[in-house]
């Protein structure tokens, strides 16, 4: 088996020396044309472009696109039926970073579907990958320890380094709240599930920056490495050096060859042409937005 625990941190520890490429052997046969599925989620309060009801920003589009995935928008008001089809015919689920109630929001019931859709198929054998980033990693904290264990932090627009991989500041960090690593520490539900891969300190608080589930493809980190290679907004926190870029992609090329075990697929070719997000354009925002480009959904 190609998998270890701690995939996620060989990958971005490869950052400092090249990347050791798997044993291709043992290796299940993989699903080179892996579809996955991005959460949109409310539209943010007075959002002078949003139409419909929710967004996906551009970026987290890019992202697995670059890396070699096609992206299903999956929306949030739809019934418990239709996304227990929709978990059957994509290949990982990516939560996506934003301002929603993790508790009581329409992305928070959906994300709560998919995430007990995943444990079970996982469960079962079927590999299903899911990825969180920013609010995404919030929002399976909460799934898993089944509470809000969040802190306020003050890492609202700055650049960290990782710390197990290297000094250089590579992470884009725009949350508020975070994961302590006291809390983490002192729920068992959490310290049974996930395995710390990096923290990262507001100068007051430790907080988990990266995480893995233990017997689950779990991933989640709380920085932005979307952020990197798409977004232009000038602003502290952001970085675009060619290590910060670097680590966007190793990321992203890592949760897409996880989905390339997932053998879920459409019932036909027209639903699959149907679900995926080329049916929609994304509105342009201009330079100086949060997202440079979002999607809009009904
Ligand atoms: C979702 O919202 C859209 C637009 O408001 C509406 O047309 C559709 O019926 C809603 N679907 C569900 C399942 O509520
Ligand atoms: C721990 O979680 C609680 C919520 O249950 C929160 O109020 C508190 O601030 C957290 N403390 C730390 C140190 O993270
Ligand atoms: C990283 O950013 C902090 C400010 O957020 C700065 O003090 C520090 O010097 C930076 N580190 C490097 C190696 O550039």
């Amino acid at each position: 088996m190609c998998r270890p625990p701690l995939v996620l941190f060989a990958v971005l520890s490869a950052l400092r020396c090249a990347p050791a490429p798997c044993a291709a052997a043992s290796a299940p046969q993989l699903n080179t044309r892996p579809i996955i599925g991005v959460l949109s989620q409310e539209n943010l309060p007075r959002d002078q472009f949003a139409h419909g009801i929710s967004y996906i920003a551009a970026c987290y589009v890019k992202y697995l696109e670059a890396a070699g995935a096609r992206v299903v928008p999956i929306r949030i008001n739809r019934t418990e039926e239709e996304y227990s089809k929709l978990f059957f015919s994509i290949n990982g689920l990516l939560l996506p970073g934003g301002n929603v109630n993790l508790e009581n929001s329409l992305f928070s019931r959906a994300a709560k579907i998919f995430y007990h859709l995943a444990v079970k198929a996982n469960d079962a054998g079927d590999y299903f990958p899911l990825w969180g980033t920013c609010q995404g990693f919030q929002q399976l904290s909460v799934l898993t320890s089944n509470k809000n264990l969040l802190t306020l932090t003050d890492t609202r627009a700055v650049a960290l380094p990782l710390k197990f991989t290297t000094e250089e500041n590579v992470t884009s960090n725009f949350h508020k709240w975070s994961l302590s690593v006291q809390n983490y520490t002192r729920n068992d539900k959490l310290k049974r599930f996930y395995k710390i891969l990096s923290t990262n300190s507001d100068g007051e608080k430790e907080f988990i920056s990266t995480m893995e589930a233990k017997y689950y493809p779990f991933y989640a980190v709380q920085w932005h490495p979307e952020k990197s290679p798409f977004e232009w907004i000038e602003k502290s926190g952001m970085v675009h050096s060619t290590s910060a870029v670097r680590a966007s992609f190793y990321t992203a090329s890592f949760f897409v060859s996880e989905a390339m075990k997932s053998q879920h697929r459409f019932s036909s070719p027209e639903e699959e042409d149907a679900a995926l997000i080329y049916n929609s354009s994304p509105v342009y925002r201009g330079r100086e937005d949060i997202f440079v480009q979002t999607y809009y959904f009904d």
